[in-house]
């Protein structure tokens, strides 16, 4: 520390007395950062007296050398990295020249956000609280991981009540400490960790920020749905969280002739250029047979933008709500006639919020339809506070209570099999419960923000640079009574494919596309590059459309051997259905494969007999080759595809090869992994 030690204990007293601590948080999309606002109203409630900054505002509007306490709530993106505006911090923490003691006056708390389909599960949380322990911060309260996997809320609810239980002992437990001495100081703050309070809390004691609904009789049938209270919670005391403060109006302006705002100036997560609107050339689908998915590849013509690309770069596609459901929540709120009316989206002046402000992805001059066809994800699964706000707007009493169900504590389970599990968005909800109304502006301030999909680029510019492609699947949700519901990009984009076969399926203005032209921006390179020297041997693993960055790499080393540059070996491990049906690229892989491009391409089909059924049966069969690639010639891994089936097994795959051909421990082995990693010799892209 540099200011006198005693400067520091009077900073730290009084700030414990006054149950003063800082709440930070890295947020990539959102959700770390939605939570870290949660804490904060709870907090505000409980008497605390927090202050709330991104970890981007290091050293602007916080120095974590000043504080006492802190809260930290952090995401984890890629392949395990900070999310963009984390990445300061995390840098700053990570300085080799701090010393041992450097937050020896802090205490912490930290929630990790991840995802467990990924390998690296929230490493970033994982390693800036390995980081503090390092430098001596004490940490007050056992560290959670909340799972995008199993539904955020399981783990982070009981969580955040346990923080408060813990807040409260750190509080007065220091301050009891700071009283009878200072000397010790260090000493007996170590002993106040807390470890996982959450059981032992009282439902009673934690009245003051509990709303409590008495289920005293029960509508209907017994039979639960989205819709049925349950007969499980029947004369339970539910324990809902408290109802979000309103921050939010509308101020239509006066002057309706005023133009919209120019929007470009909104920035993306990830991205590392502009947005531009690029022109979709030709559309293909690659697969027909009603057993598989199917897949399109779309190539747009970048040649009006300044895009510079390489094979293994991947792409921001801005996409659209769909009219039709977007008229339906104008009508079915009675918003129609307000719908292109021009204003001002505004901090109400009477609110109690702290903290509160516009969300500075919507432009400040923008209409009702602007929002919801362009700025807020109406279709994403809800979070609890969302329902909890939508209950105050529910005037039948049987629904109000259901909707309270479905966000209390108890209704957990009704929640993940109900809402999450079947993709239930705003527009369902709405439809399900007839009477409630939310206002609009309480919907703008509790949506998320609807962010582009991402794409793996599957071309090389080397062939043609002005033009670039990329494949999807449609993605099915599950039907909605009785309607097919798809995913929202790959819907949109697929789309047009019937646009240029000339068999519109529907109005094509109810799709927002417009002569075929769709926003992109070119995201933050990655270490997915073909190494320099190309003649180290590649191991590529890309089932299904985890295949698209690897047609790049093919076209790329193509070209290289027109130009006569000597090739490594290169082994495809592709996987997909069936041999015929959804084998993409197959023509072109087989002529990469005799002309050298490629060494071997090996296939594995998860529905037919006796076959290796998935990429990591065959890595196993070739397990040999692929070790001495690795570790004898200084071979490269790319993995490309599903993080949900294949890229945890795959990379657990590879952990025990490891361990089998260089005889070592499991731990040994995943050091291996990881200097392989460090080295971007073992490189992964992977989505959920
Ligand atoms: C770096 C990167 C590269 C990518 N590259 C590609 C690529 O090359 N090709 C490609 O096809 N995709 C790729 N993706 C995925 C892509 O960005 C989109 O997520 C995907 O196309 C779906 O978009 P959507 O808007 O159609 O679906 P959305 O409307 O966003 O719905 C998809 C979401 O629904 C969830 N979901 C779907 N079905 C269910 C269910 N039954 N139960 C619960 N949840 C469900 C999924 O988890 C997913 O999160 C990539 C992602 C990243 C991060
Ligand atoms: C492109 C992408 C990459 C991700 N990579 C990881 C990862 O490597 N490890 C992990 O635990 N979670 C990963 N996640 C999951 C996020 O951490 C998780 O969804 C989290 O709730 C997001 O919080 P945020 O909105 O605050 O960023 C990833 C999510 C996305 C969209």
């Amino acid at each position: 520390l540099d200011f006198p030690i005693n400067a520091v204990i009077t900073t730290l007293m009084s700030a414990c007395k006054k149950k003063e601590f800082i709440i930070l948080y890295g947020s990539q999309t959102g959700q770390a950062e939605a939570i870290s606002e949660e804490i904060y109203e709870q907090a505000l409630k409980r008497g605390f007296h927090p202050t709330r900054f991104c970890l981007s505002q290091i050293e602007k509007k916080f120095s974590l050398e000043k504080e006492s306490c802190a809260v930290i709530v952090c995401s984890t993106t890629g392949e395990g990295e900070p999310p963009d505006k984390a990445l300061k911090f995390v840098r700053r923490i990570k300085k080799k020249t701090l010393p041992p003691d450097y937050f020896k006056h802090l205490s912490y708390a930290l929630l990790g956000l991840g995802d467990s389909n990924y390998t690296n599960f929230c490493l970033c949380g994982k390693n800036i609280d390995n980081r503090l322990q390092e430098l001596g911060a004490i940490r007050f309260y056992e560290t959670g991981y909340g799972d995008d996997a199993v539904g955020l809320e399981v783990g982070v609810e009981p969580w955040i009540e346990g923080l408060f239980i813990a807040l409260s002992k750190h509080f007065d437990v220091t301050s009891s400490l700071y009283d009878n001495t200072i000397q010790h100081f260090e000493e007996k703050v170590e002993r106040i960790i807390i470890t996982h309070i959450s059981e032992h809390i009282s439902i009673q004691s934690e009245k003051i920020n509990f709303i409590e609904g008495k289920l005293d009789w029960l509508e209907q049938s017994s039979m639960a749905s989205l819709k049925s209270l349950s007969a499980s919670l029947y004369g339970s005391v539910l324990k809902i969280p408290s109802s979000p403060e309103p921050f939010l109006q509308l101020d239509f302006l006066s002057d309706q002739s005023i133009e919209l705002e120019n929007t470009t100036s909104i920035t993306y997560p990830n991205s590392a250029t502009d947005v531009k609107s690029v022109r979709v050339i030709k559309i293909r689908q690659l697969t027909h047979d009603p057993s598989v998915k199917k897949t399109f590849e779309i190539e747009l013509d970048i040649q009006d933008t300044e895009f510079v690309y390489e094979p293994g770069n991947s792409i921001g596609v801005i996409c659209y709500n769909e009219k039709k459901d977007v008229e339906y929540i104008f009508n079915r709120l009675k918003l129609s006639e307000y719908a292109d009316k021009k204003f001002t989206l505004n901090v109400s002046s009477d609110t109690v919020k702290r903290g509160a402000k516009v969300p500075d992805y919507i432009p400040k001059i923008t209409t009702l339809r602007n929002i919801f066809m362009q700025y807020v994800d109406f279709r994403a699964v809800p979070r609890k506070a969302f329902l909890r706000m939508l209950a105050d707007y529910t005037y039948n009493d049987s629904e109000k209570k259901r909707i309270q169900e479905l966000c209390s504590s108890q209704g957990s389970k009704d929640f993940d099999m109900f809402v999450r599990a079947n993709l239930i968005g705003l527009v369902e909800l709405l439809q399900t419960f007839h009477s409630c109304n939310p206002p609009v502006e309480r919907l703008i301030e509790m949506l998320p923000r609807l962010l582009p999909r991402e794409y793996s680029v599957a071309s090389s510019p080397s062939i043609d640079p002005t033009k670039l492609k990329f494949v999807f699947n449609l993605i099915e949700h599950p039907p909605f009574q009785e309607t097919a519901r798809y995913g929202l990009c790959t819907r949109w984009l697929s789309n047009m494919a019937f646009q240029f076969s000339n068999s519109v399926l529907e109005n094509l203005e109810n799709l927002h596309i417009h002569e075929n032209l769709v926003n992109i921006y070119f995201r933050k390179p990655t270490n997915f590059r073909l190494p320099v020297d190309s003649t180290k041997p590649l191991i590529m693993i890309g089932p299904g459309t985890g295949i698209a960055p690897f047609i790049g790499f093919l076209q790329k080393r193509h070209s290289l051997m027109n130009e006569s540059y000597a090739l490594g070996e290169a082994y495809l491990f592709y996987g997909c259905r069936y041999k015929d049906k959804d084998f993409l690229y197959k023509e072109d892989i087989m002529r990469y494969k005799s002309s050298g491009v490629i060494t071997d391409c090996i296939v594995s089909f998860s529905r037919e007999e006796n076959e290796p059924k998935y990429v990591q049966d065959n890595i196993r069969c070739y397990r040999e080759k692929v070790m001495s690639l690795l570790f004898e010639r200084d071979g490269f891994v790319f993995i490309c595809g599903d993080a949900k089936g294949m890229g945890r097994d795959v990379t657990n795959t590879f952990v025990d090869l490891i361990e089998e051909y260089k005889k070592v421990s499991k731990p040994d082995a995943l050091k291996l992994l990881s200097t392989l990693r460090e080295n971007k010799r073992f490189v992964e892209e992977t989505w959920t």
